[in-house]
C-alpha cells in the first residue's frame, strides 16, 4: 500500500505546486532585460522549428515507424563504436588515477588556461587532421565550450555592439545565435550561388562589404566555415588567398571555422588558413583566428569542447580571460588528453571516420538520384546539399517553406530549408545522414522516393 501511495502523493503535491509557480509567473510578468526578450537569437525560424517537430514525434522502427525522421541535425554517430572501443579498452582515461589524490587534483584544478597536456593533445590533433602541414602552438590555444561559444568570444573581442561580420551565405543557422544575440554585432551575408557551386568570390565580398557600408555599419570581419555547413564542400587554396587578401585590403579580420576540418572524405582535399599563413611567412597572420570543436569529427556535441586558434597576441590574451565564462570541465579536458594523445587511436579513428562518412554520402547522394533529385558535389562534412528547386509551386521563399512544410507533414522527415541558411536561390535543403543508423537512413530514402513518385505524378496529370 505504502509504495504506491508515496508516488501518487509526490507526483499529485508536485503536479498542485507546478500549478501554483505557473498561474503566479503568468500574473506576474516581471520585466526582463531588452537582450533576455530580443528576437536576434533567430530560435524562431523552422531551422529549429523542425526540430521541436522531430522532439513531439520521434521515429522509432518498433515503436513509432511513422514517426519523423531527424535530418536537420549535424551529429555524427558514424564512429561511436570507435570511441566505445577505446573507452573499454583504456579505463585509466575515465577513472582518478592515483585513487582519491587523483580526484582532488581534479576537482581542484582551475588555471582557466586549461590542462597543458590537454591543450598539447589538441594541438596534435588539429595538426594530425592537415595532415602535419600546418602547426599548432598549445600557448596559443585558447579551450571554450564548444564552437559556439568560441565563435560568440572572438566577436565579442573583434565587434563592438552594431558593428558586423560578413559571412559567406549559405551559412550555419546557429550564427544568427551565437554572433548576434549577446553581442549586439549585426551579420552582412555574403551571398554565393549555384551557377559557381557557390563558391565565394572576391566580387562577392566587395559586394557585401559595399552594402555593409551603405547600410551605415562598420566592418569588423569576414566568417568563413570552412569545409562548409552547409553546403558540405571545401574551400580551395586559390579562394583562401583571395578572402586573405581582401581581408588585409579592408583592414578587418578573418576567422575560418573549420569545425568540419576532420571530417574531408579525402585529406588532401582540405586546406586550412592556417596552412595559407605558414605559407604567407605569417604576413597578415594578426587577423586571422582559426576556430575548432570536437562536436563533430569526434563526435562529442555533448562534452562541449571548443578552441580558438589565434595569432595575435591580444586576441589570445583576450580570449583566455573572457573564456572564465566558458570553461571545460577538468574531468572532462583529463579524458580527452589520454584519448588524442593516443596516436594509433587517433590514426585509426581519423581514416575509419572518414571513410564510413564518405560511404554514407556516397550512399544518400546516389540514392536520391536515383529518385531524381540532385544534389551539389560535397566532399566533406555531415550532410548534403539537395536541390528541390524544380518541385517548388513558386521560386519564393514562401514556396519553399510551403514545400518544407509538406515534407515535414506528410513524408515525415525534417530536412532545413535553404533560406533558414541565409541562401538567396528558392529550393535548396540542407540533409544530415550521419546522425542515424544505416536503416533509418534506408527508411528515409524510401519515403523520399515515394515522395518523388507521386509529385511527379501529380506534375503530369
Ligand atoms: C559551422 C559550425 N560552427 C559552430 C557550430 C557549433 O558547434 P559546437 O557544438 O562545438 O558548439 C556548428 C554546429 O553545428 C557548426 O556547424
Amino acid at each position: 500500500m505504502f509504495s504506491i501511495a508515496r508516488p501518487f502523493h509526490f507526483s499529485f503535491t508536485w503536479f498542485v505546486a507546478c500549478f501554483l509557480k505557473l498561474t503566479t509567473m503568468a500574473k506576474s510578468c516581471v520585466p526582463l532585460s531588452e537582450l533576455a526578450t530580443s528576437n536576434t537569437h533567430g530560435e524562431d525560424s523552422p531551422y529549429f522549428a523542425g526540430w521541436k517537430a522531430y522532439d513531439e514525434e520521434p521515429y522509432d522502427a518498433a515503436e513509432n515507424p511513422s514517426g519523423v525522421i531527424q535530418m536537420g541535425l549535424a551529429e555524427n554517430q558514424v564512429s561511436f563504436d570507435l570511441l566505445e572501443e577505446y573507452l573499454e579498452q583504456h579505463p585509466e582515461a575515465t577513472g582518478w588515477g592515483c585513487g582519491i589524490s587523483g580526484f582532488r587534483e581534479n576537482a581542484l584544478f582551475q588555471d582557466y588556461r586549461g590542462l597543458r597536456a590537454f591543450r598539447q593533445a589538441m594541438a596534435t590533433f588539429m595538426e594530425k587532421i592537415r595532415g602535419e602541414r600546418a602547426k599548432f602552438d598549445p600557448e596559443r590555444i585558447v579551450l571554450t565550450a564548444g564552437a559556439t561559444a568560441a565563435n560568440e568570444l572572438l566577436t565579442f573581442i573583434l565587434a563592438d555592439p552594431g558593428d558586423c561580420l560578413l559571412i559567406p551565405a549559405p551559412y550555419y543557422p546557429g550564427f544568427d545565435r551565437d554572433l548576434r544575440w549577446r553581442t549586439g554585432a549585426n551579420i552582412i551575408p555574403v551571398h554565393c550561388n549555384s551557377s559557381n557551386g557557390f563558391q565565394i568570390t572576391t566580387q562577392n565580398l566587395e559586394a557585401a562589404f559595399a552594402e555593409a557600408v551603405a547600410m551605415g555599419f562598420r566592418v569588423r570581419g569576414v566568417l568563413i566555415t570552412n569545409p562548409s555547413n552547409p553546403l558540405g564542400t571545401t574551400i580551395s587554396r586559390p579562394v583562401l588567398e583571395e578572402i586573405l587578401v581582401f581581408a588585409a585590403r579592408n583592414d578587418i579580420h578573418l576567422i575560418s571555422d573549420e569545425i568540419y576540418s576532420g571530417s574531408v572524405f579525402s585529406p588532401d582535399e582540405f586546406v586550412s588558413m592556417a596552412e595559407i599563413v605558414e605559407e604567407r611567412g605569417y604576413k597578415d597572420c594578426e587577423r586571422v583566428h582559426v576556430v575548432y570543436s570536437l562536436s563533430k569529427d569526434l563526435g562529442l556535441p555533448g562534452f562541449r569542447v571548443g578552441a580558438i586558434y589565434s595569432y595575435n597576441d591580444r586576441v589570445v590574451t583576450t580570449a583566455r580571460k573572457m573564456s572564465s565564462f566558458t570553461l571545460v570541465s577538468s574531468q572532462t579536458q583529463k579524458m580527452l588528453a589520454s584519448m588524442l594523445s593516443d596516436r594509433v587511436f587517433v590514426e585509426n579513428y581519423l581514416e575509419t571516420n572518414r571513410k564510413r562518412l564518405k560511404e554514407r554520402h556516397d550512399y544518400i547522394v546516389e540514392g536520391l538520384k536515383d529518385a531524381g533529385i540532385e544534389c551539389l558535389r560535397g566532399n566533406a562534412g555531415l550532410f548534403c546539399w539537395m536541390n528541390l528547386a524544380p518541385l517548388l509551386k513558386e521560386t519564393t521563399r514562401e514556396g519553399e517553406l510551403e514545400l518544407w512544410k509538406l515534407i515535414l507533414q506528410e513524408v515525415k522527415l525534417n530536412i532545413s530549408p535553404g533560406s533558414s541558411c541565409h541562401c538567396s536561390e528558392a529550393g535548396w535543403f540542407r540533409v544530415c545522414f550521419a546522425n542515424m543508423s544505416q536503416r533509418t537512413l534506408e527508411v528515409a530514402l524510401r519515403r523520399m522516393r515515394n515522395f518523388m513518385e507521386k509529385m511527379m505524378m501529380i506534375k503530369e496529370n
